[in-house]
């Protein structure tokens, strides 16, 4: 996970690096650093354990050169979030921050000691550090040492190395972890994440895989890294707003990006319905072909909701069978699923270790892979058959939000695609979308947050939080479990309604917490029923749900009333508040909670 930040050009370096990480703070937070000019040919590393800010302390008052810095975010893998693990790291004059696992780094390691150098840290990155030092120390050419020094290394990486010897000059090369290059006039940004340089400029290049670039006073050049062939830069003008990446007068980013949901949602249906808004185009997906006879989704955490969602949509306009898998677990299984079925990833950061996994397995197999993203350019995008992008903006928030507003606008979309444009379903289903964005949009705009806070208080009274839900309800279930439990660290699980009985019904009794979104109409009775049995048990029951849409019941939280799935977003929004407030309730850290990371770039 980590995020790297190399940059060089004319400003002050330590300003522009340290505002590039608070930027990348979504990626990992339990220790930073960075390397900067203070004189010429001398370059200062200064690091601390913890949130970036004990960083930003130290380095009160102080200054760098122009030319180049690196920085870097960590979350840890090999080695405690202590100062001495942090990055950059350094061997010699070669000073390096780093991004991934080397997975040979053990008998590296011991080969180096065996030739006489030592250790400082835990890391795996000390081990690139010295290679490429050991490299230098034989041609004195920065780009080749990195080339070579990186030959033997297995595993996956995305650095930026600088050297005492060349102020100015940064090369950087990833394999299997991500890398952007940002150009402004002269001045080049290397990092993570677009985010991080998005208020300098909006020229943006992945970097490809395996290719080195060098950035020097003379411009930028790219290199194979194996073969040394030159590789020309393609820089292009990404349309995100560098505002969209700010706080602006919200408290938290994941309050401001709840409330940027209906927008993420009328952005991703874009140039995707007809002029009359009664056709869905998704030309990424006609280029494949005829509809496939299966999908398989493919993805983790809360866009693993969005694709169970997206299941039952796409099973009910469409006689296309959807298996909706988790990624680390299909990974490991034999595939057997039908000739010609698509295999989609969802990803907002298109970075997830386990779902670019999965998406090869499933390349390798033989199936057509399609990527769900939100970052255009990441990794997904590269190694997929097709690209879907949904369009929420930049997401800062560890808790996603908006993305999944995106997710789930994306493959409703997918069904309707696949449905018979004809039928009345369709149309039904397709005017229901057309309308989501402005309602959801009136929705939060007169939003009832004292009654959010109420139920967030009962939340933190609560031992142990319940979600059940059937139907659509079930996915939302687990995902308001899951936004619960990742920023409240509150004991929180999310069940099938009928599965109650099988089980988990035993945990409820007086002092225990029942959430129940109430969105599905279908199901709504056998709901009803799920909650009377609780209520019998002494459960506390909270229901979310349109105002108006049984005689039997009044919802705890009421949402306007929607004909159709409309209510997953009005729903989702309120899980996400509702998450949100309880968390500030429990004044735990909203956008950068404990022991997670934005992207899990490992396995
Ligand atoms: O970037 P991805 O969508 O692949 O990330 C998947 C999960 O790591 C992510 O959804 C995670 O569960 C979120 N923190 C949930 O809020």
């Amino acid at each position: 996970m980590c995020g790297i930040i190399g940059y060089t050009g004319p400003r002050e370096p330590v300003g522009v690096v340290l505002e590039a990480l608070s930027r990348l703070e979504y990626r990992g937070y339990d220790s930073s650093g960075i390397a900067f000019f203070r004189d010429k040919g001398e370059v200062a590393v200064a690091r601390a354990s913890g949130k970036l800010s004990r960083l930003v302390e130290a380095l009160e008052g102080i200054s760098g050169l122009a030319g180049s810095a690196i920085g870097h975010i960590r979350w840890a893998t090999h080695g405690a979030p202590t100062e001495e693990n942090a990055h950059p790291h350094r061997s010699g004059p070669i000073v390096l921050v780093h991004n991934g696992i080397i997975e040979n780094e053990k008998e590296l390691r011991l080969d180096l000691e065996e030739e006489g150098f030592t250790f400082t840290s835990e890391t795996d990155t000390e081990v690139l550090a010295h290679l490429v030092l050991k490299a230098f120390l034989e041609s004195g050419n920065l780009t080749d040492a990195v080339r070579k020094g990186l030959e033997k290394v297995e595993g996956s990486y995305a650095i930026a190395v600088m050297c005492e010897a060349r102020p100015g000059e940064l090369v950087a090369v990833r394999k299997g972890a991500p890398l952007v290059l940002g150009e402004a006039g002269g001045e080049f940004f290397i990092a993570s994440d677009v985010p991080a340089f998005l208020k300098w400029t909006r020229k943006v290049m992945p970097l490809p895989p395996e290719v080195v670039a060098t950035i020097s006073p003379s411009g930028l050049t790219l290199q194979g890294s194996k073969d040394g062939r030159t590789v020309s830069p393609r820089f292009e003008e990404v349309p995100w707003d560098p505002v969209q990446a700010e706080k602006g007068a919200f408290r938290h980013y994941m309050e401001k990006e709840i409330f940027e949901g209906p927008r993420a949602i009328m952005d991703t249906l874009e140039g995707r319905l007809g002029e009359d808004n009664t056709r869905v185009f998704l030309p990424e997906l006609v280029r494949l072909g005829p509809n496939p006879p299966e999908i398989v989704f493919v993805a983790c955490g809360t866009s693993y909701h969005a694709a169970l969602l997206g299941r039952r949509m796409i099973e009910s306009l469409s006689p296309v069978s959807v298996h909706v898998e988790i990624s680390s677990e299909f990974r490991y299984r034999p595939l057997r699923y039908r000739k010609g079925a698509w295999v989609i990833g969802i990803s907002q950061s298109g970075e997830t270790a386990d779902t670019l996994g999965a998406l090869d397995l499933a390349r390798r197999e033989g199936f057509l892979t399609i990527g769900m993203t939100n970052v255009a350019g990441s990794s997904i995008t590269r190694d997929t058959e097709a690209v879907l992008l949904t369009r929420a903006g930049p997401e800062i928030g560890v808790a996603s939000t908006k993305a999944f507003m995106a997710q789930v606008t994306l493959v409703w979309l997918i069904a309707l695609y696949l449905g018979r444009r004809e039928s009345r379903e369709v149309k039904e289903s397709l005017s229901g979308l057309v309308r989501a964005p402005a309602r959801l949009e009136g929705f939060l705009g007169s939003f009832d947050s004292d009654a959010i806070s109420l139920m967030a208080r009962k939340i933190l009274d609560s031992r142990f939080v319940i979600f059940i839900g059937r139907g659509l309800d079930y996915p939302l279930a687990i995902e308001g479990a899951l936004k619960l439990k990742e920023i409240t660290y509150r004991p929180a699980d999310g069940y099938p309604g009928g599965e109650l009985k099988h089980g988990p019904i035993a945990l409820v009794e007086p002092g225990v917490l029942v959430i129940a979104p109430l969105i599905d109409p279908d199901l709504r009775p056998k709901e009803l029923s799920n909650i009377r049995e609780i209520e019998a048990r002494g459960g506390t029951v909270l229901t979310i749900g349109p105002a108006r849409a049984s005689k039997e019941f009044s919802p705890s939280f009421p949402l306007p009333d929607c004909i159709g799935w409309e209510g997953v977003f009005s729903a989702s929004s309120v899980l996400q508040l509702l998450a949100y407030h309880a968390a500030n309730l429990a004044g735990t850290d909203v956008d950068q909670p404990r022991n997670l990371a934005k992207s899990v770039t490992v396995e």
